[in-house]
């Protein structure tokens, strides 16, 4: 759509950013706690508050820690918080086994806050890095990552997490053919209900450093993920991904990273109109939780407006690890 727009001083566009009402009325987007969904680490232990040195602010929270911070999340608003969980290197196998224990950190996460906060939404994660010895996101055999194989064990783990009680799973291993494997199994097993986000478009990107310092998977994780990860120069590619796992079944689509990759979302959105997330990874919350820290940038403010970017791209939420602090602020 092009705008009208008469010529000056018939248009003189500041008229509507002189006052704060003004400026309220004619706000194109808005921000809310409802529009988060509250990224968490998990790690065994009981009262266990464990800072990560790279994300300023961000902890690893033992099973009961993170009960708390669902009940923080819940009361602030925020409708989701989504599982990661930080694997002791000796449950790390060839095999990934502790993917689909019944029992495992993140299952146990997910037990434990859906009984005693019942009305936020579990998200869990199903990918093999927190299990796997080399911190692939797949099955490796001669230097490759197997899709297929690596399917069949996603969906053991995605089943095992829908069993524990996941409200939505997303799958963020970028396998050929995973959400519609995924959504057969459900359908089988009973889960019709159980809603996968996929991270449809998922780029091979710098900007998950952080993150594998908070699962603990930089140690072992040699090479790079650009074999089943995209190309950060690719955009029809994100779309094509996106089509595909919508028929396959995905209920919801995701962008990350989020601030480099907001053309992706705004594309997304226009093309689909499914509801679309980005994710504001480890990296970009580093960027500006360190930058705050140093007294360089205001930290409050680059938050709100690093969020509501994501708003004005057509996303309907961002996975953020600001999600409390952002609440906080938003609900005065
Ligand atoms: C693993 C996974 C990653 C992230 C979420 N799930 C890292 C990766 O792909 O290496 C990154 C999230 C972040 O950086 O905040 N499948």
């Amino acid at each position: 759509m092009k705008p009208t727009i008469a010529d000056f001083p018939a248009t003189r566009l500041r008229r509507l950013r002189r006052t704060p009402a003004i400026r309220d009325m004619v706000r194109e987007n808005t921000l809310s706690p409802a529009d988060f969904i509250w990224p968490v680490f998990v790690r065994d232990g009981e009262g266990v508050v464990e800072p990560i040195p790279s994300m300023p602010g961000v902890n690893r929270l033992s099973v009961d820690k993170v009960v708390e911070a669902a009940r923080e999340a819940h009361a602030l608003g925020i409708p989701a918080i989504c599982l990661f969980p930080y694997t002791d290197p000796s449950l790390k196998t060839e095999d990934c086994a502790e993917a689909w224990n019944p029992d495992n950190l993140s299952n146990r996460a997910t037990r434990a806050i859906k009984s005693a906060v019942p009305d936020i939404a579990v998200m869990s994660d199903v990918a093999l890095d927190p299990y796997n010895i080399n911190g692939h996101d797949g099955f490796v055999e001669d230097g490759y990552i197997v899709n297929d194989r690596t399917v069949e064990a996603l969906v053991k783990q995605a089943l095992s997490q829908a069993e524990a009680g996941v409200d939505i799973i997303g799958p963020s291993d970028m396998m050929d053919g995973r959400i519609g494997a995924m959504r057969n199994a459900l359908e089988g097993a009973g889960h019709s209900n159980v809603i996968l986000l996929s991270y449809a478009a998922k780029y091979a990107s710098a900007f998950y450093g952080p993150f594998r310092d908070a699962v603990g998977a930089s140690g072992v994780f040699k090479g790079d993920k650009k074999g089943y990860q995209q190309d950060p120069a690719n955009s029809d590619e994100a779309m094509r991904l996106i089509e595909r796992d919508l028929r396959e079944g995905a209920d919801m689509v995701m962008v990350k990273p989020g601030m480099p990759y907001l053309d992706i979302c705004r594309r997304a959105k226009d093309m689909f109109g499914a509801p679309t997330f980005a994710y504001q990874v480890s990296g970009e919350y580093a960027m500006l939780a360190g930058a705050s820290e140093r007294g360089w940038l205001d930290g409050d403010r680059v938050m709100l407006e690093s969020l509501m970017a994501f708003k004005r791209a057509g996303c309907d939420g961002v996975l953020t690890y600001f999600a409390p602090a952002a609440a906080r602020l938003l609900n005065g």
